[in-house]
């Protein structure tokens, strides 16, 4: 197992300038997306607008074509905004291409998976794109909850897997978690890193441990915020006002939980408890009630609001 103090010191490096990251990183410009739901989606849309060519996989073409205009949506509105010319928008769309087939990824530099948030198909997924990226192509995961590690145990390349986990909505939020896996290479970390970077995003490089940084925090916060609802017999309005105007949040705890979706959450909790045990990360019944009523937040038209 490597020193975690070298780690840290690469931290200190790469966080004064590109040039300082290591040498060996790999020089990116093409990036594949696979999955382009809402954070694969959002991946692409970030990556585009940062000047990055990018090749999104979607099972169907009406998947991928949904996820481009979504893309286009979000970019007419920053035009509108004033915050990019039509010029810079249309630039940025013509570097988006989507495909069906994985082989389409064969060129990519670096490979970013996004599909559904379960071990088996992501496994499932590394070992295809191990036969057709290049060699020397990084392979991340924006997996919330799962062991980047065991990701990259379904390869024979695992030092070239590491975890690049964005915020909901990705477009938004700042921060990306890179992580190291237990065998991801120095190399492989840095390209991570330095994408970011290229992002405009932060980056927070973290080992592979259950929630990483984040969600070890938040997932936990969120469900204690949902037992609360019934403690102290509040609702969901109550408690969200009760939250953003007592504790300076973005948004309430239930408004955000609708964002991310009921399902994620409590998958998301349910990897954590498996790991760690602590109750804490145990999704509240009520929250798992609200996911087999097919009540998922946002994307249902239904979870504490309506929509
Ligand atoms: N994708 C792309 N662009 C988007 C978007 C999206 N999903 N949603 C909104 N936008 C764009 C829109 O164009 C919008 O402008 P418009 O309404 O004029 O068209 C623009 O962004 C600004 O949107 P808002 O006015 O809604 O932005 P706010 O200033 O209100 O901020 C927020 C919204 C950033 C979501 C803020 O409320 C916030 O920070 N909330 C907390 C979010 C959070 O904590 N996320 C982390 C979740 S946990 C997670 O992701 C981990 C995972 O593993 C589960």
């Amino acid at each position: 197992m490597e020193d975690r103090n070298a780690f840290a010191g690469r931290r200190q490096r790469a966080s004064i300038g590109p040039r300082a990251i290591d040498s060996c990183a790999v020089e990116v410009q093409r990036i594949g997306v696979v999955g382009l739901g809402a954070m694969g989606a959002g991946i692409a849309q970030v990556a585009v607008e940062a000047g990055f060519d990018v090749v999104g996989r979607e099972v169907t073409p009406e998947l991928g074509e949904a996820a481009a205009a979504r893309i286009g949506h979000f970019l007419t509105r920053k035009v509108e905004k004033g915050q990019r010319t039509e010029e810079e928008r249309d630039e940025a769309v013509a570097r988006l291409t989507t495909t069906t087939g994985l082989e389409a990824l064969a060129d990519c530099d670096l490979v970013i998976e996004a599909i559904v948030e379960a071990l088996e198909p992501k496994q499932a997924l590394f070992a295809e794109l191990e036969t057709i990226c290049r060699p020397d192509a990084v392979l991340a995961t924006n997996t919330s909850a799962l062991s980047v590690t065991e990701l990259a145990a379904a390869t024979s390349s695992p030092e070239r897997v590491i975890g690049m986990h964005f915020f909901n909505p990705a477009p938004l939020m700042p921060l990306v978690e890179v992580v190291r896996a237990e065998l991801s290479s120095d190399d492989a970390v840095d390209t991570g890193l330095a994408v970011v970077e290229r992002l405009g995003k932060t980056a927070v490089p973290c080992h592979d441990t259950p929630g990483f940084v984040v969600n070890r925090i938040l997932i936990p916060l969120l469900n204690d915020c949902v037992r609360v609802l019934d403690e102290a017999r509040v609702a969901p309005e109550a408690l969200d006002a009760a939250m953003t105007n007592g504790a300076g949040w973005p948004m309430g705890p239930c408004a955000l939980v609708d964002l991310v979706g009921i399902d994620v959450h409590v998958h998301a909790s349910e990897a954590l408890y498996e790991k760690l045990r602590e109750p804490r990360m145990a999704p509240p019944p009520r929250l798992v009630a609200m996911r087999n009523a097919g009540l998922l937040g946002r994307k249902s038209g239904r979870g504490f609001y309506g929509y």
